[in-house]
């Protein structure tokens, strides 16, 4: 096992699979798998899930809607996501706590970071919802903040594309995919694998963060287990 414990990023449009909005519960039900095998090896797991499936903040605040108000709103569609993927991954037979950046609960437990570690340290997956409870920052920017909250040693991204390339793939049929890079490079080239604030955080923390195609079933184990899969951004190149 070459990580001890990790810390997943799941975007909220990953869940949505073929679907043209929500959650496609077949890719809730292939990730529970993925997710329940790496945490039977072993592996303490949390995640962080998006909520461009359901409402985007940035989309709501570029078609006129003040962009705190809209921020919220995407952080509640989270919190959907988050209870979703709790459900599937118990069905899968993980136990699953859910926690909430802003207080809701009845609906599920509020974000605790010692709680949380005492979940992981018990085999729990821990979901954390509500982004980072503030507007302004992303879901990447909050899980580099909990990565760095429960000391994980890396940071996974799992997305639609299999890494980071040199030029958008879908436009240019020869662009690169970096096997390694540093934060360094990603923040001066201006790649968008994640925002800035979320590769400062986990530049300063010295958290790797692996960027892999989430739609092929067993990568979430591979780049648990250490193997090559998609980009690795790090401090060392
Ligand atoms: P231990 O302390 O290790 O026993 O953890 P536990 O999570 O199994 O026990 P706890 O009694 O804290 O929680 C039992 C269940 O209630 C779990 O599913 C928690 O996620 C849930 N839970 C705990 N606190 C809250 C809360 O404030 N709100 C909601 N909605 N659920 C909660």
């Amino acid at each position: 096992m070459a990580y001890a414990r990790a810390l997943l990023k799941l975007s909220g449009e990953a869940l949505m699979g073929e679907q043209p909005y929500g959650i496609d519960p077949a890719i809730v039900q292939s990730i529970a798998e993925d997710v329940s095998q790496v945490v039977s090896n072993g592996t303490q797991l949390a995640i962080v899930v998006g909520g461009g499936n359901i409402f985007r903040g940035l989309k709501g605040s570029a078609a006129g809607m003040d962009r705190a108000t809209a921020d919220y709103v995407g952080m509640l569609a989270t919190v959907m996501n988050a209870i979703t993927l709790q459900d599937g991954l118990e069905r899968a037979g993980v136990p699953t706590r859910v926690q909430t950046a802003i207080e809701m609960k009845e609906v599920a437990e509020p974000y605790i970071r010692r709680k949380a570690i005492r979940h992981l340290e018990k085999g729990r997956v821990v979901v954390f919802g509500g982004g980072c409870g503030n507007p302004f920052f992303t879901t990447d920017t909050t899980a580099a903040l909990r990565a760095a909250e429960i000391n994980a040693n890396v940071v996974f991204k799992a997305t639609k594309v299999d890494g980071v390339y040199d030029r958008d793939p879908k436009q240019f049929p020869d662009a690169i995919r970096y096997k390694n890079l540093t934060f360094q490079e990603v923040l001066s080239r201006e790649i968008g694998v994640m925002d800035s604030t979320a590769i400062a955080l986990c530049k300063d923390n010295n958290i790797p963060i692996v960027v892999f195609n989430l739609f092929e079933p067993g990568n979430i184990s591979k780049a648990v287990a250490g193997e090559t899969v998609g980009s690795r951004i790090s401090n060392t190149s």
